[in-house]
């Protein structure tokens, strides 16, 4: 439901939105009458179908899993990662990407991304395993902020170095496509489709999938012997529930959705020194209105703040400013640092009104004549 704010309120950076109550009724439902409630039972299965259905994929191509992370480091176990070795991945992330390596046994190896798509390219992965401080043992680009990813460039790339690739797509629930290697979504509740804490690994490799199934599940395939190095990354009953619920609205949703982030892009594209997400709000949507800004970001921020209009540095300054990973070797990351410095996460959920956008606009337009 849409709450109209009052001209002075604050405008919140997120509202996630999921499912109500009255709509997860009837699958809870199925849930109590079935008795299953983990252990990839028969809404998770029916999830996991709808999900393919969804992404035009045959049935069997995705895994929900407990979580976004947890997908990330299952995926990496299913294709027998050495325990010890690295894990090439962006700096210019959120700290999940570097947690789900070191999940599975690795070590984050934090590299540089290419400045126009803010990504890990593969062309920059090849020439990054020359100057290598070890044993490469998989690498993990990202989506930024769920923009088109160029899946097929990714395949090429494991075919031609067989270097297992992991595809970090949290945010790309509306851009993702399913191909021969592993990428992995997010259901987190700030994500455009949440199911609460959740996410899903998509792969069209059967025996890959089979490999991801044992992986999430203790190593258990068949039979109750542990076979391989695993995790428990199963998604439970009650979350697919909320899921399905979720997937029997979808269109409509994301009709509301696509609708709303149009309209943001078509206030902000209007201000200056402003820079969307190349398409996003109109060839393709999330739950983040992410913007690129060539003028001081820290003015920016407080002009917003100072308008009651909040922002958030989704991926702070980089995995590398984080202490957890400070001590993780690295390139130079000089354009992952640029990005940190100038890209400022803006209101976007279905709460805000049309003057609540118009609010965003004015307040941006006056912190970037502030920040030039
Ligand atoms: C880039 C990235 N990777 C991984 C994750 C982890 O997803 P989850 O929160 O479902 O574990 C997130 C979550 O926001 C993310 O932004």
């Amino acid at each position: 439901m849409t709450q109209a704010c009052s001209p002075g309120a604050i405008i919140s950076v997120s509202r996630p939105s999921l499912p109500t109550a009255d709509k997860l009724m009837p699958w809870l439902q199925r849930m109590d009458a079935a008795q299953i409630y983990a252990n990839n039972g028969p809404l998770c299965r029916l999830f996991a179908d709808g999900l393919a259905q969804l992404y035009g994929a045959p049935d069997g191509v995705v895994r929900p899993v407990v979580s976004g992370t947890a997908g990330l480091t299952v995926a990496l176990l299913a294709q027998g990662v050495v325990p010890g070795g690295l894990c090439m991945l962006p700096s210019w992330t959120f700290v999940a990407t570097g947690h789900a390596a070191r999940g599975a046994g690795l070590i984050p190896w934090l590299v540089d991304v290419d400045e126009d798509s803010g990504m890990l390219t593969p062309h920059m992965a090849e020439a990054f395993l020359l100057e290598a401080p070890g044993p490469v043992a998989a690498v993990m680009p990202v989506a930024p902020f769920g923009a088109p990813f160029p899946y097929e460039a990714w395949e090429a790339f494991h075919q031609r170095t067989g270097i297992p690739v992991v595809i970090d797509a949290a945010a790309a629930f509306d851009t993702v496509r399913p191909c021969s290697v592993p990428a992995v979504v997010s259901l987190h509740a700030t994500k455009l489709f949440g199911v609460g804490e959740g996410g899903f690994v998509t792969c069209t490799q059967p025996e890959l999938m089979r490999k991801i199934e044992c992986a999430g599940n203790f190593g258990f395939y068949g039979s109750r012997i542990a076979t391989v190095p695993a995790c428990n990354g199963k998604m439970s009953e009650l979350h697919a529930a909320v899921g399905l619920a979720g997937l029997a609205e979808w269109q409509a949703r994301r009709q509301t959705l696509a609708t709303l982030c149009g309209s943001l892009a078509t206030a902000l594209s209007g201000v200056p020194h402003v820079h969307l997400q190349p398409g996003w709000g109109r060839d393709w949507i999330s739950a983040t209105c992410v913007v690129r800004l060539s003028v001081c970001t820290a003015t920016v921020e407080d002009v917003l703040a100072e308008a009651g209009v909040e922002t958030r540095r989704w991926w702070g300054d980089g995995l590398h400013a984080q202490p957890a990973f400070a001590q993780c070797p690295h390139t130079a990351l000089t354009v992952g640092e640029r990005l940190a410095g100038s890209t400022l996460g803006l209101p976007c959920h279905l709460d805000l009104t049309p003057m609540d956008i118009e609010r965003v606009a004015t307040a941006l337009r006056h912190g970037v004549q502030a920040g030039k």
